[in-house]
């Protein structure tokens, strides 16, 4: 470990292999509520690009994928609820069945933008996969109808996740020591 990597990242939260293990479940069970639908899951740049590559390859049945990029003002470690779109579906979810699959939901309020934002282009079904949920810190309420694993109120980086850009390569999730 590096010493930079020392003074940063604390306790590992959730292991590589409880990953490899949720991920499989999590994709048996897409695989068998969404027979039939081809389901579009919608990833949600930056931070679910990690979850999603390893949550599609465990789905067994036919699916696409697309991303939506957001951006959340305020400061870089705290959601102020103001959203906006950086870059926009190329897909058409009229009548689609869609998954919007997140890497974290903490206050909830991206996650309720993004939901509110993707409702009103009528989709047949609209659902969340996220792989952490940050229940404690919740603000606003949303249905999640998948989640790998619930965890504290701490802030965590790897697995696609960051802290100011960094430490999204880890193939883990640990907290940050004096973020
Ligand atoms: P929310 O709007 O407060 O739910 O924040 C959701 C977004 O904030 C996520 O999509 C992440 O990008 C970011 N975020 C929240 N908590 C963490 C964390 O612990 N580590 C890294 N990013 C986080
Ligand atoms: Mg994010």
């Amino acid at each position: 470990m590096s010493k930079e990597a020392k003074n940063k990242i604390g306790e590992i939260l959730v292991t590589r292999e409880q990953i490899r293990k949720r991920v499989i479940v999590l994709g048996k069970n897409i695989s068998q509520d969404y027979k039939d639908k081809n389901p579009l899951l919608v990833g949600i740049l930056r931070g679910a690009f990690v979850f999603l590559a390893d949550l599609m390859r465990n789905i067994t049945i036919p699916c696409e994928i697309d991303f939506l990029s957001v951006t959340s003002y305020g400061l870089a470690s705290e959601s102020s609820g103001i959203v906006r779109i950086v870059q926009d579906l190329n897909t058409n979810i009229k009548g689609r069945h869609v998954i919007v699959v997140e890497d974290i939901v903490d206050s909830g309020q991206t996650l309720n933008y993004i939901l509110n934002t993707l409702q009103q282009r009528k989709p047949k079904s609209l659902n969340v996969c996220a792989l952490l949920d940050k229940k404690e810190a919740r603000k606003t309420e949303v249905s999640l109808k998948y989640v790998g694993f619930t965890i504290p109120k701490k802030f965590v980086v790897g697995y696609g996740l960051d802290c100011a850009e960094k430490w999204r390569h880890l193939p883990y999730v640990a907290a940050v020591l004096n973020k």
